[in-house]
């Protein structure tokens, strides 16, 4: 009766690409028919790069109505935005006491930062803010406040888990009892595999990526981009080494691929070809969720009202860490 618990974060820091549909967002929902799946929109993480409230507002509706289009059931996911959990604010400052500072110096993101003003000759810690600094101690109490199992996220964040992990040990040690459980982190398997426009792995970061709600023109349009060789039309193509045959295996069935594969081997087939198919996999996937999307970007009410009545289930669970934690600390 007592499924795990399935916890992921999502930061509204840009719309989802394909990459992060396939490699996040469709393993997370998939879960979520197994485990006790609790999403949430991690809008105080954003605030570290968005400084513009309507911007951060917006890019918040607009990531809950992508993961809504994308099938995200509020009725088996309890979703919610992390800033309605103020109990997370409480066990992060709880957290920064069991923290050791040196533990944050490790951290991959502030390490990146601080290594290159060494590089450019400016003091260490110019253009690092706290609320980066501090970054994976927010993320562990988003974790712990929920007693995760398990924590879906892409390699980046294993580090994150990893110090989540830590943290929470060091409390527990403390107090001799297991008062936040200890979670695990859990990678998909297709995250990695889509390959962005330049043939990169797919990441904003390259700028190569395609986002998931594009109109259709648009859609088709980027598609064409894709860089290929030079190969003419005639010449028989490798399936195995294309930018464009490698998203089709995402996207296309099996059937499909076996055909496009023929093609490409048999000769007389040109690019434009191939990316046409290309388009038509992958927009037989996201015309559904397309518009669905954008049919909820006009339902704003609807979406903020399924994120407050997550929020408050998600509270009742919340609170419950905290008073378990505050009987332990003496502060009750
Ligand atoms: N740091 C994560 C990211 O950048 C987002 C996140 C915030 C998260 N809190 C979390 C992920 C808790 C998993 C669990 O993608």
């Amino acid at each position: 009766m007592n499924k795990k618990v399935s916890l992921t974060g999502i930061k509204p820091t840009g719309m989802p690409h394909l990459g992060n549909y396939i490699g996040s967002i469709k393993p997370a929902l998939e879960l979520a028919h197994d485990y006790d799946a609790r999403y949430f929109i991690a809008d105080y993480h954003a605030l570290n790069q968005i400084k513009d409230p309507v911007k951060l507002k917006d890019m918040t509706f607009e990531v809950a109505a992508a993961w809504l289009a994308c099938g995200l059931d509020p009725n088996q996911v309890l979703f919610y935005r992390q800033s309605d959990v103020p109990e997370t604010f409480e066990l992060a400052i709880a957290l920064m006491a069991f923290t050791p500072k040196g533990l944050m110096n490790r951290a991959h993101a502030y390490k990146a930062l601080t290594q290159k003003n060494a590089e450019e000759g400016n003091p260490l810690d110019d253009g690092v803010n706290i609320g980066l600094f501090t970054y994976p101690i927010l993320m562990a109490a988003d974790i712990l406040l929920f007693d995760a199992d398990l924590v879906p996220v892409g390699n980046d964040q294993l580090q994150h888990i990893e110090m989540a992990n830590d943290i929470a040990q060091s409390l527990n040690f403390n107090y001799k009892t297991e008062i936040l459980k200890l979670p695990q982190p859990f990678t998909h398997k297709e995250a990695g595999l889509v390959v962005g426009l330049d043939g990169r792995k797919m990441s904003k970061s390259y700028n190569n990526e395609i986002s998931l709600f594009l109109p259709e023109k648009k859609l088709r349009k980027t598609i064409m981009k894709i860089v290929t060789n030079s190969q003419t039309i005639e010449e028989p193509k490798d399936p195995d080494n294309c930018n464009v045959f490698s998203l089709y295996k995402v996207f296309a069935t099996s059937q499909q691929q076996s055909e496009l594969r023929a093609k490409y081997l048999a000769g007389g087939m040109g690019w434009g070809h191939a990316k046409e198919a290309l388009f038509e996999a992958i927009n037989a996937q996201l015309k559904a969720p397309r518009e669905k999307y954008f049919e909820l970007l006009e339902r704003r009410d609807y979406v903020d009202k399924i994120l407050l009545e997550g929020a408050e289930k998600a509270r009742d669970i919340a609170s419950q860490t905290i008073s378990r934690l505050r009987k332990s600390i003496g502060i009750d």
